[in-house]
């Protein structure tokens, strides 16, 4: 809390308390002269005072909300701005600490998410014959938790919980063919995923599909674990300043050639002689599209050959992509899902996935995709 709540609290307390026991100090001495007939002299409309004891239970109310509004200032922490946390603890991590509404919170999330993996456990990974996962999944956490405790942590600690995700890729596979584990996996999806790639996977403009077997990062049940606990950023740079407009339409043309020009364009030709030239040197976009245009999942640079576009395969937007850039973003889930959540929406994912197709073999899964980018975004623009 704030110096200033902390204040305005203390302050509003103790005058309240300081009142009522004004109050109260007032009425004890108070003596009312009273008539031989018991009342006070007092009339309002007719109804004639008494003077009588106030009622035993209200006695005990009044009395005990300021026994009880003692006690609260000593179980919490509001009483003299930053000295005093209060007696009251709860358990974050196996540990007791002091009670604030942050702690309190994660307190409840833990022991939430502890009736969440206790039944992941017994109900979905056992039946989907996958139980061996919990030995990784134990090392995980408690990896993880090392990580979210150090402020310095060893430098081969990330990459020890990237292998231990990848580890998990088989389990995935099985609960993929589990109705159980697909029915919490799909509801997981519908509250987290659906926003960006809509309630049917099938994806919008800048947020790809994932029920077909075009991938940016690897389609592989390691590709999504991975993707799904580190987050991807794609790093595609603006070119308007190293190839000028004249540049831009001459490269979209080439670009449009190469996925077989769905759109029947009239292609200017000499324009795609140009652009081929400037694809193919060497720091320009063969380095993440490749020489043949594919594309590379250690790059999430997307495959510019077919006719699946990420931002749309008209002419205009082809040069939008080029002369600005594009950089989507999917948010790590590690830390709000957890690992457990995130093999089953891992495992609802790969099982929408076309895997009959042509999904790369030659995935890395491990390589962030932000590392080729950056490099070559500094010298682009
Ligand atoms: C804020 C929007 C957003 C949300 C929410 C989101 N994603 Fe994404 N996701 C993206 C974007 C954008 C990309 C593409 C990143 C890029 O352009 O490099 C992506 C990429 C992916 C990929 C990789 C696709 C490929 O071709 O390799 C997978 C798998 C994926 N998301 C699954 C999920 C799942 C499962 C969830 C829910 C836990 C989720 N996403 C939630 C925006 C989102
Ligand atoms: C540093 C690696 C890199 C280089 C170099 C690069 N790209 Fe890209 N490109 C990407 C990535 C990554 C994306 C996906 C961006 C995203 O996910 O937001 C992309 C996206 C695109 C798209 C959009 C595809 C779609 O499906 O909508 C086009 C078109 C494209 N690049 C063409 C080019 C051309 C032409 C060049 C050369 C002038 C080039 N790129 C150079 C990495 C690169």
């Amino acid at each position: 809390m704030t110096f200033f709540w902390s204040s305005w609290i203390t302050l509003i307390s103790f005058g309240c308390w300081a009142f009522i026991l004004g109050v109260l100090l007032f009425v004890l001495k108070y003596k009312p002269e009273v008539e031989e007939d018991g009342t006070t002299g007092h009339e309002y409309d007719g109804i004639r005072e008494y003077d009588k004891p106030l009622p035993k239970w209200w006695l005990v109310i009044f009395f005990g909300s300021i026994v009880w509004g003692v006690v609260y200032w000593v179980f919490f922490p509001a009483m003299l701005p930053g000295n005093w946390n209060g007696l009251a603890t709860v358990k974050v991590d196996g540990e007791d600490v002091p009670w604030t509404s942050k702690n309190e919170l994660f307190s409840e999330l833990e022991s939430n998410n502890k009736v969440f993996t206790d039944n992941f456990e017994k109900n979905i990974l056992v039946k989907a014959d996958a139980a061996g996962a919990t030995a990784t999944l134990a090392t995980l956490n408690e990896l993880q938790a090392t990580m979210r405790r150090s402020d310095n942590p060893p430098a081969d600690l990330q990459a020890q919980i990237d292998e231990k995700v990848t580890e998990l890729a088989p389990y995935v596979e099985k609960l993929s063919e589990n109705p159980n584990a697909l029915k919490v996996g799909s509801r997981l999806f519908l509250q987290n995923c659906a926003v960006c790639h809509g309630s049917n996977a099938k994806g919008a403009p800048g947020y790809p599909n994932l029920t077909d077997n075009d991938w940016l990062y690897g389609g592989k049940a390691g590709n999504i674990l991975t993707t799904l606990h580190n987050g991807r950023v794609g790093g595609m740079a603006a070119w308007r300043d190293q190839l000028g407009e004249d540049g831009i339409r001459a490269v979209a043309e080439y670009v449009l050639s190469l996925s077989g020009n769905q759109n029947d364009y009239d292609l200017d030709q000499t324009k795609v002689a140009q652009g081929k030239v400037i694809f193919h040197e060497p720091t320009n976009c063969v380095l993440c599209h490749g020489p043949d245009g594919k594309g590379m999942i250690s790059a999430g640079a997307p495959n510019l050959t077919d006719n699946i576009w990420l931002y749309g395969g008209d002419r205009e937007t082809i040069r939008e992509t080029l002369r600005y850039g594009r950089a989507g973003v999917m948010p790590q889930w590690e830390t709000k899902l957890g690992n457990e959540r995130i093999m089953l929406l891992a495992a609802y994912v790969y099982s929408l996935s076309d895997k009959t197709g042509k999904a790369p073999e030659t995935a890395m899964a491990n390589t962030a995709a932000t590392q080729p980018v950056a490099t070559k975004e500094a010298t682009a623009n």
